[in-house]
């Protein structure tokens, strides 16, 4: 995988060819057994006004399988104008991101796919962003991770690490002006390419950044049960078949704390690819090679999710994630300015 096929944002919204995605979308939705209708398409904020910037239009467009969704441009051909801090690349608003995403790819890259660090980043952006529901003032992708204290949280176990990383990242960026938000979520999008098979994912900046520590609760945890998660999700405006798909970040990770005499185990056979056989490895494993979380296992079983989870099982799963742009819906609140 080329370190050039990673890139981004919200200003001038790039991101990658991906040839025959037309051809896949059509094939999804031919789909039975795939309810294309049941992803959510819910829009929240400014995107309900009838007025949008061009940015805002994308955003739209991916939450509803639009035109954007399916012709994402082509980031990897972007030359920065210059060095970090040159008046060159500073008039440009890509170009911090450029400087960004190249130092991510070198810790989140190693010849077999994605590592440790990129892994983290993978869950990091989960955590910001999904400390939100609509029934939250505030919280969400707002950075407030590590601007504030909820790194000691049980819930943020395991993410001390790549925390300490993204602070680093945020020290050498932000005064070129690259926000935590959008670091921390760049970060995810850019730790999933570096998993063999991962989606490319349009990325967007221009999330303001918040230092007030979310709303508890809002986190899945491993001891969920299906309904339990399907609400806690519903709440966040995703839908089961969303979870089903979302949840499939885990093909790329590892447990520490849910079972710490099994620390490092890997949630399926080859965590440092992106592959659909984390959900065939759930259904059918002995948790014994890999470790099984009770949540995702509770998923895969459940009556309204294991028809999907058998989708992304059977011998097209794969294909199932690449026209998916999972972006997170609180993130259209802070970037459609
Ligand atoms: C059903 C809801 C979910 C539950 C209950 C859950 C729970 C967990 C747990 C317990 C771990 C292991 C943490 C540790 O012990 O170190 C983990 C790891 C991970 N999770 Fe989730 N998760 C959920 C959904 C998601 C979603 C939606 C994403 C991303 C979009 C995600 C991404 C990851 C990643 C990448 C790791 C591996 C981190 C690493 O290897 O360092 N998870 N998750």
């Amino acid at each position: 995988m080329k370190k050039s096929t990673v890139l981004l944002v919200c200003s001038a919204t790039q991101v990658f060819a991906h040839p025959g995605m037309d051809r896949v979308l059509a094939e999804i939705q031919a789909r039975d057994d795939f309810v294309i209708g049941a992803r959510s398409g819910t829009l929240l904020g400014d995107l309900l006004s009838g007025v949008l910037t061009a940015v805002g239009q994308a955003i739209k467009d991916i939450l509803q399988l639009g035109t954007g969704a399916i012709d994402p441009g082509n980031g990897g051909s972007y030359k920065p104008p210059g060095q970090l801090g040159s008046s060159a690349c500073n008039s440009d608003p890509l170009c911090v991101w450029y400087y960004v995403a190249n130092q991510m790819w070198g810790d989140f890259a190693d010849a077999s796919g994605c590592t440790d660090m990129g892994r983290g980043a993978i869950r990091q952006g989960f955590h910001d962003a999904a400390a939100w529901d609509v029934n939250s003032a505030y919280g969400g992708a707002d950075g407030s991770l590590l601007l504030s204290n909820e790194l000691s949280r049980s819930d943020n176990r395991g993410l001390e690490e790549i925390g300490a990383l993204t602070k680093t990242y945020y020290n050498t960026y932000h005064p070129y002006g690259a926000g935590m938000a959008d670091i921390i979520q760049l970060g995810a999008i850019v730790g999933t390419v570096a998993c063999p098979g991962g989606p490319r994912i349009r990325a967007f900046s221009g999330r303001k950044d918040d230092s007030r520590a979310a709303p508890t609760g809002k986190l899945p945890v491993p001891s969920m049960d299906a309904p339990t998660l399907i609400d806690l999700f519903s709440k966040k405006t995703f839908t089961a078949s969303d979870l089903v798909a979302l949840v499939g970040a885990h093909t790329a990770a590892k447990q520490r704390f849910v079972d710490p005499s099994r620390a490092n185990s890997p949630l399926d056979t080859d965590p440092q690819i992106w592959d659909a056989s984390f959900y065939s490895e759930t259904l059918t494993g002995n948790n014994k090679t890999f470790f099984i979380l009770h949540s995702d296992k509770a998923l895969a079983t459940y009556s309204s999710t294991k028809g999907q989870w058998n989708s992304f099982a059977g011998s097209s799963g794969q294909s199932l994630w690449s026209p998916v742009s999972v972006i997170f819906p609180y993130d259209k609140l802070l970037c459609s300015y």
